[in-house]
């Protein structure tokens, strides 16, 4: 096969329509704008309408991505979703996405690996096309966190939005793709999961009585593991690609929290003007935040050809990675 390089050719994003401020969710929680604003640097996120799922936003975004481009859906080779709020158990979410998309017949699968979604997509991807296996991708991040967080629980329900952000990403001459460094450690998944809906735990009754079919989690463990693992992973993405931290134009996180972002940055040595933040509008997306981030960058003409850009992140499982990537012209702005 023949060795080629891969390219972000196109970037969108979409969210739905509904805000909902820190002052909606004093409503019917006891916290404060004040609170979640120091704590998380949210101030609004966006939750999908009850008939809206997971496709229904991931379509949005993709729409507007073959649009730039003026791109057949019959001309990407495949389609990969990567989300952990799935339109169902299965089938794999991209099924629907391709389908609607009218790419009937196209590969697309799923990848579930939570907040990291998106890191782990644009490995798999990029390798897919590296490798001449595909000429043509879409990876969308997409999630509606907004079904499956317990809206009763102060501690989780003030942080998740729904949204979904969408990459064409094209075989080319140049490579953008200059490492990776995924990980995972499994040995405790009770600090970050959904335990109940999957074959270790019915949704039954009691389930549902315990909340066990909504997201947990043990907020301070993961704030920590989220510190270390976006220093280590984004010191060792550089390192594979022989980068110093001086040559990363824009560092691309996974939106969880603004005070993650701001500890893990200033170990990194890396200005705010260099650090994309949009936390305050969406709150955390999971496998949707990074791409996202990375629309609402390129809309604001921030990033240029030939900038070094690390995406990193960290989340359920758990999992996290880097990739350092760097920048060319979108097919929108030719060579
Ligand atoms: O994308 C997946 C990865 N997820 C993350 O990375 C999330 C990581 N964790 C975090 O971002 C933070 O741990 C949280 C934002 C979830 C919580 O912030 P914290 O500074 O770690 O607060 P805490 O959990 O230690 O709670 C401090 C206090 C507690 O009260 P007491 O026990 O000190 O009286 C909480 O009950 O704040 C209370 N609290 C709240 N108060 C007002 C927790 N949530 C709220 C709230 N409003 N929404």
């Amino acid at each position: 096969m023949n060795q080629t390089g891969v390219k972000i050719a196109a970037v969108a994003h979409y969210a739905p329509a509904r805000i909902v401020t820190n002052e909606d969710l004093t409503r019917w929680l006891d916290t404060s704008d004040e609170w979640i604003t120091s704590r998380t640097g949210m101030k609004r996120r966006h939750w999908a309408a009850p008939g809206q799922a997971t496709s229904d936003l991931a379509i949005a975004a993709a729409r507007r991505l073959l649009e730039q481009t003026n791109c057949d859906p019959n001309e990407v080779d495949c389609y990969i979703v990567a989300t952990c709020t799935a339109d169902y158990p299965f089938p794999a979410t991209a099924c629907i996405v391709a389908s609607k998309l009218g790419a009937k017949g196209k590969a697309a699968f799923d990848i579930e690996i939570a907040c990291s979604g998106f890191i782990y997509g644009l490995t798999v991807a990029s390798s897919l096309i590296r490798s001449g296996v595909y000429r043509r991708i879409v990876l969308i991040g997409a999630e509606t966190l907004s079904k499956i967080v317990n809206k009763g629980d102060r501690g989780t329900a003030i942080l998740f939005g729904d949204g979904a952000g969408a990459v064409l990403l094209e075989a080319t001459q140049e490579d953008s793709f200059l490492s990776a460094d995924l990980g995972s450690d499994g040995s405790r998944p009770e600090i970050l999961l959904v335990e109940a809906g999957g074959s270790r735990r019915a949704t039954d009754a009691a389930a549902i009585a315990a909340n066990a079919h909504l997201i947990h989690m043990a907020g301070r463990e993961v704030f920590k593991f989220a510190v270390n693992k976006m220093i280590s992973a984004t010191g060792r993405a550089l390192e594979k690609a022989h980068l110093t931290k001086s040559d990363v134009d824009f560092l691309i996180p996974h939106q969880a929290n603004k005070r993650i972002i701001d500890a893990a940055a200033k170990y990194l040595g890396m200005p705010p003007e260099k650090v994309v933040c949009n936390i305050h509008e969406y709150g955390n997306t999971s496998a949707a935040s990074i791409p996202i981030a990375l629309s609402e960058s390129v809309e604001q003409g921030r990033i240029a050809p030939g900038n070094v850009i690390v995406f990193v992140g960290f989340g359920g499982g758990l999992s996290w990675g880097a990739v350092a990537w760097r920048w060319q012209a979108l097919a929108s702005e030719g060579r």
